[in-house]
C-alpha cells in the first residue's frame, strides 16, 4: 500500500460518520470510538496552564524532569528505569510509527489487534505475520500457534524480527495472564524477536488491584514498552505518549534511531504537555484517586455491556482491562444469516443502519472477516455532557445512574430484538 492510498483509520472514520448522522437527526448509540470519554479534572488543567511558560523546543526525547517522572512511573511498576531510557512524544502512535520505521524485518501481530499497527507496518513496506489470539485473552498471539507461524514465515522467505503485544488489549478488553506472557517471552528470546509491548491501557485493569505482567519483566533486554496518558487519564487530545527502551547497547541504539526520526517529524513533545506529563507520571495522591475512580467506572460499564451481549446470545471473554467488549455472535449465526448478516462487515452495517448502534467490526482489527465479531467501546456510555460524566465518575454504582441505565436498557432491547435470544438477562440484574 502506498502512502497515497491510505484511507483514514476506521475508528476515526466511523466517528465522523456517526457525528454526521446524528447531526442529520438519526438517534444512535455510539460504541465505535476508543476514547475514555472522561472530563479533565482541575488539577490537570492547572498543570496545563502552568506549563504555558515551557515555550522552547527543548530536548527531542523530552526534558529531563519529564523523563525522570516517566522513569519513576516504570520503576514503581517493577521495571527499574532511568531517565536516559525514556522518550517522550506527542502520543504513543508516533512512537510506534517511529519504531516500525526503525526496525528491520517482518513484524508479528496478534489477530485481532489494534487498527493502527498494520497500516503503520505497511507504510514502511514491512511484512506482517498475523497469528490468532488464544481463546482466553486477546492482545497476544496464541503461544501454541506462534512457533508454527514463525516457521511458516521463514519458509516463505520472511524474516520476522519484532512482535507487538497489547496489554491490556484493544479490541478485546482483556489482558494475557502472566504464564502466557512468560511463554511468549521465551519464544521471543529463542527466535531473536524484539517485543514492542503496548501498555497504554496498563493502568486500567479490572477488577481493581489486579495488574498486567509486562514481557519486560522476563526479557528486559529485548522489550520496548510504549504508553501514554490518552486512555488512563482520558487525555487523547493532549497527545502525550512515552516509551521505555532496553538499557543495552542495542536498545539505546534503537532509541537513537527513534530520536533521529522524531527530530525530523515532531521535534519534541509540546512544552505544556511535558509539564502535565511530569506531574501526572509522578502520580500524586489526587491523581491516583482519580485513576482509581476511572478504572472502577470502566470496569462496571464494560461488565454491564458484556452481560448485555452474552444475554443476547453472544459468547464473549469477560473484560479485564481497558473499556472494550468483543462479543462473538457465532452461537446465533443461523438466525443472523436469515437477515443477510454473514460476516463482521454486514453485522457492523446492520447494527448501524437498522439497529442504531455503531460498533467496529472485527475485520478492521485483522480478525477473520467471516466471524461475527465486533468491538464495542463501552466508555461511550458515560454521558452526553461533562456533568453526566462527572456523575458517572463519582458514583459507586454507575450502571444504576438513570442516564447510563437508560442507554444500557436501550442497548439490551436493541440486541434482543436483533437476536431474538430468549433468556433475557435484564440490565437491572447486573447491579
Ligand atoms: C492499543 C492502542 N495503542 C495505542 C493507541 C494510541 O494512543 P495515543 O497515540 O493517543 O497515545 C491506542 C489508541 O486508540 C490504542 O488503542
Amino acid at each position: 500500500m502506498s502512502a497515497h492510498a491510505f484511507p483514514p483509520s476506521p475508528n476515526l472514520a466511523l466517528d465522523e460518520l456517526v457525528n454526521h448522522r446524528r447531526r442529520a437527526g438519526q438517534p444512535l448509540i455510539h460504541l465505535g470510538f476508543g476514547e475514555s470519554q472522561l472530563p479533565v479534572p482541575d488539577f490537570l488543567a492547572d498543570r496545563l496552564h502552568a506549563g504555558a511558560a515551557r515555550n522552547r523546543y527543548g530536548q527531542i526525547g523530552g526534558e529531563i524532569d519529564c523523563r525522570e517522572a516517566a522513569a519513576g512511573y516504570f520503576t514503581r511498576r517493577g521495571l527499574r528505569t532511568h531517565a536516559d531510557q525514556v522518550v517522550m512524544a506527542p502520543g504513543s502512535k508516533p512512537v510506534l510509527l517511529a519504531l516500525m520505521a526503525a526496525l528491520p524485518g517482518a513484524v508479528v501481530l496478534p489477530r485481532p489487534c489494534w487498527v493502527t499497527y498494520e497500516p503503520q507496518a505497511r507504510l514502511f513496506a514491512r511484512e506482517v505475520v498475523g497469528v490468532p489470539v488464544p481463546p482466553q485473552c486477546g492482545g497476544v498471539p496464541d503461544p501454541d500457534r506462534l512457533v508454527p507461524a514463525l516457521r511458516a514465515a521463514r519458509r516463505a522467505g520472511l524474516r520476522p524480527r519484532s512482535i507487538v503485544l497489547t496489554l491490556p488489549d484493544n479490541p478485546t478488553g482483556t489482558h494475557a495472564p502472566a504464564a502466557v506472557v512468560r511463554r511468549l517471552a521465551e519464544i521471543a528470546d529463542d527466535w531473536d524477536l524484539l517485543v514492542i509491548s503496548d501498555e497504554i491501557y496498563r493502568d486500567i485493569v479490572h477488577p481493581p488491584g489486579d495488574a498486567i505482567t509486562s514481557p519486560a519483566e522476563f526479557i528486559p533486554d529485548r522489550t520496548v514498552v510504549t504508553s501514554g496518558l490518552s486512555k488512563s487519564l482520558a487525555l487523547g487530545g493532549w497527545r502525550i505518549g512515552f516509551a521505555r527502551f532496553p538499557d543495552t547497547v542495542d536498545g539505546l541504539a534503537l532509541q537513537s534511531r527513534v530520536i533521529g526520526l522524531a527530530s525530523e517529524i515532531w521535534s519534541s513533545l509540546a512544552g505544556p504537555m511535558q509539564e502535565v506529563a511530569r506531574y501526572a507520571l509522578s502520580e500524586p495522591p489526587e491523581l491516583r484517586r482519580h485513576l482509581a475512580a476511572s478504572t472502577r467506572l470502566h470496569g462496571a460499564v464494560a461488565g454491564a455491556v458484556h452481560e448485555v451481549m452474552t444475554g443476547a446470545g453472544a459468547s464473549s471473554r469477560p473484560p479485564t482491562g481497558g473499556f472494550y467488549v468483543y462479543p462473538d455472535f457465532a452461537p446465533i449465526r443461523g438466525r443472523l444469516a436469515k437477515m443477510g448478516i454473514r460476516d463482521s462487515a454486514t453485522l457492523e452495517r446492520h447494527l448501524l443502519d437498522r439497529v442504531g448502534v455503531a460498533v467496529l467490526g472485527g475485520h478492521h482489527f485483522g480478525d477473520d472477516p467471516s466471524a461475527l465479531r465486533f468491538r464495542a467501546a463501552t466508555s461511550m456510555l458515560y454521558g452526553e455532557s461533562d456533568e453526566e460524566r462527572w456523575l458517572a465518575l463519582e458514583s459507586t454504582d454507575p450502571v444504576a445512574l438513570p442516564h447510563i441505565e437508560r442507554l444500557l436498557d436501550t442497548l439490551s432491547d436493541a440486541f434482543h430484538t436483533l437476536t431474538g435470544y430468549s433468556t433475557r438477562s435484564p440490565v437491572v440484574a447486573l447491579r
